[in-house]
Order: structure tokens, then sequence, then C-alpha cells
């Protein structure tokens, strides 16, 4: 076994610095990059940063947990793996692979729309996996998708609605990556579209006539039995449309910051959207977790439980399923420590307390 576990990574920046030599250039382009400036991929992590945190000393941590119960699942950490496309691209057991690391590990999944390995045959590796649902313009094909999700066992749907169209993707661009078409999910005819390039139609004539709206919500919310989480929420106002509407939870997130630039930092935009929402549905937030203590954070300012994107693709480039379950073996140990250093021994003593005042 421990032939097999990557030596000398001991946090999740460790990875990322060595997955850089084994992902070939391209991809690593795509994954890496956000929308134009990277502004708001920078601030993703700043943010987190620049929140302190208040210690605490000599607290009873007797019978301590980490579990969570997140839309009738138990985790054994408040932590999911995000949806990101095509994994095959670094390495060949894909996302089945980390299906495999996060049942092996008690944490959620969602499979993403644009997977490189069919929902099927994710489904038969997974412990209660979620899919990531983009509307498809084609709405009778959307449909299929979500029948052929339940059907294969899916506990809830992720609609991601922050990107109708591709940010603007400069290192991308550089890079003259392009998704290869055979990696996307068997079945699917389409991707998500490319920015508009100089000579092209220009978006308002394209794609985006069928770009889903709140319509699209209602309509999917009208056509299955799964739960439905909306991701990519960022304004207050969307936050109580959807929960209006009848969603199973919210998503705060940037895209890690690969949509629309200058969008501020996810944990940024986290309280406004706990407080407007006030406890009616879970609130979930990806973008620039990389340690226990921004799991902790998150936790404190209004999150049931936060998601990863970047850095499991990193672990998965490294060493398949094994590296993915060493990434989050660390990561579960960082956030045991921020959780034990601020006196925390259950997720319900997590709250604004942990955060230092000035
Ligand atoms: C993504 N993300 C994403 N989201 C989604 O809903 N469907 C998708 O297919 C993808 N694909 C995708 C590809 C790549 C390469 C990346 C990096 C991201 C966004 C993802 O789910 C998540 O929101 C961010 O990755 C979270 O930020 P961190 O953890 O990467 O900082
Ligand atoms: C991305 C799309 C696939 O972020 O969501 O690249």
């Amino acid at each position: 076994m421990s032939v097999s576990l990557i030596p000398a990574v001991y946090s999740l920046d460790d990875f990322e610095q060595r997955a850089a030599a084994c992902i070939e250039p391209g991809y690593w382009a795509y994954l890496q990059g956000g929308a134009a400036d990277e502004a708001t991929l920078r601030r993703n992590r700043e943010a987190f940063a620049e929140i302190r945190l208040q210690g605490r000393v000599l607290a009873d941590l007797g019978g301590a947990s980490t579990r969570c119960e997140l839309l009738g699942q138990t985790l054994s950490m408040p932590l999911l793996l995000a949806p990101v496309a095509a994994q095959r691209l670094v390495h060949a057991d894909g996302e089945r692979a980390v299906a495999e690391a996060a049942a092996a590990m008690g944490v959620g999944m969602a499979l993403s729309t644009s997977s490189s390995l069919s929902l099927e045959e994710v489904a038969g590796v997974a412990r209660s996996p979620w899919f990531q649902l983009y509307i498809q313009p084609d709405r009778d094909f959307t449909l299929q998708l979500v029948r052929r999700a339940e059907a294969a066992g899916y506990r809830a749907l992720v609609l991601t609605v922050d990107a109708p169209v591709n940010g603007v993707r400069n290192r991308e661009q550089r890079a003259g990556f392009q998704l290869p078409e055979a990696v996307n999910l068997r079945g699917m005819r389409v991707r998500p579209a490319k920015a508009a390039g100089i000579l092209d139609s220009p978006l308002f004539d394209g794609r985006l006539g069928s770009a889903p709206t709140w319509r699209d919500l209602d309509w999917l919310l009208g056509n299955t039995r799964l739960p439905v989480l909306l991701k990519g929420v960022s304004a207050a106002a969307d936050a109580e449309r959807a929960v209006q509407a009848g969603v199973a939870g919210l998503i705060v997130s940037n895209h890690g910051g690969r949509v629309l630039d200058s969008l501020p930092a996810s944990i940024e935009l986290l309280p406004r959207i706990a407080d407007q929402v006030g406890g009616r549905v879970p609130l979930l937030l990806d973008g620039g977790i990389r340690r226990g203590t921004d799991m902790l954070k998150a936790l404190a300012l209004g999150a049931q439980a936060v998601l990863i994107g970047r850095p499991y693709v990193h672990a998965l480039a490294l060493g398949g399923a094994v590296g993915v379950v060493q990434l989050l073996n660390i990561l579960r140990g960082e956030f045991e420590a921020a959780m034990a250093l601020t006196g925390c021994a259950t997720l319900a003593d997590i709250d604004r307390g942990v955060l230092w005042q000035r």
C-alpha cells in the first residue's frame, strides 16, 4: 500500500506543485486558469487568508466528530468533490477513481455533465453520488439525462446556472486548449459554449437564446423526484428566488473564478446569502478551499458543507484513487485540528465565535 502513496506531499498546495509536472500543459491551463485577469480566482484564496481564527483552550473534546448530515446522507466530514469536467485527461481511471476515493472516505461527490465517463459507469462505484446538470438547448435531451441519472441511482441534481457562456479564458486561449469532444459524457451532444472570438457571431444571437431561465428551474423541479441544488448563486436576491421556487439547497460559488471575473470571493458572498436564506435550505460553498481552516471558516459563516474542485484533480493525476484518498485524509486531519484548536467538538459548535473579532 505505502508504495503507491505519493511521497512528500503534506498539504493541498504540495499536490498542486507536484501535479504541475505530470499534467499536459493544455489541460493544466484549463484546470488552473480562471476568467480574464483571474482576479476572482486569486481573491477566492486571499479572502480566506484574511479571516483570522479565535483559538480556545481546554475544551472538552471527548467524543468529537466531523460527521455531517446533508440531505439525508451522512458524510464523514462536511466535504464534497465538486463537478469538474473531463477527468480522464489527467488519469485513465478518471471519474471512477474519484468516485471510489469519495466512497472510501465517506465524502460526497457530484459528477459533471461533461464527465469523461458515462454517468452509469461512475454510479456503479460511487456511494450516493450527485449529478451536476447543465440544461442543454434541447430540453428533451436534458430530460433524458435527468432520467438516466435517476435510474442510475444519483441522489441529487446540482443545477449549475452561473456559466451560460464560458468565461473569457485567456490562459486557455494562450495555451491553445479545447476540450476534446471525445471526452464528453457518452450521449452528450453539446458542451458548454466557448466564449466568442472576434469574428464569431455575438453571444446574444447564438447560444444565449436558449440559455436557461427561472422557468427552466420550475420545469426541472416539476420533472424530477430528486432534490435539486442550485450551483453558482452569488446574489442574495437569486438565493431568495431559488428557495421560493423549491430548491433543496444552494451552492454559493463563483465557479472557481472561471466565468465572471471581478466577482467577489465566494467566502465574501456567503454571509449575505446566509442571512437571506436563514437556514431554510442547506448552503454549500466552493472556491479556494485548500485548508481545514478554510472549511472551518466557511462553516462559521453559514455553510453546512464545502466542495473542492482543482485539488482533487491534482491528486488524481498524481496517484489515481489512492492519491485522492491521501489528499482527503490530509484535509480531514487539518479540519479536525482546526476544530480542536477552536474548541469545537462537533459541527454544531462551529459558529461565528470561532472567528477572531478585532
Ligand atoms: C470546474 N467547475 C465545474 N462546475 C460545474 O458545475 N460543472 C463542470 O463541468 C465544471 N467543470 C470544471 C472544470 C474545471 C477544470 C474546474 C477547475 C472547475 C467548477 C467546480 O465545480 C467548482 O465550482 C470550482 O472548481 C471550485 O473552486 P476550487 O475548489 O477549484 O478553487
Ligand atoms: C468549466 C465548465 C466545464 O468550468 O464548467 O470549465
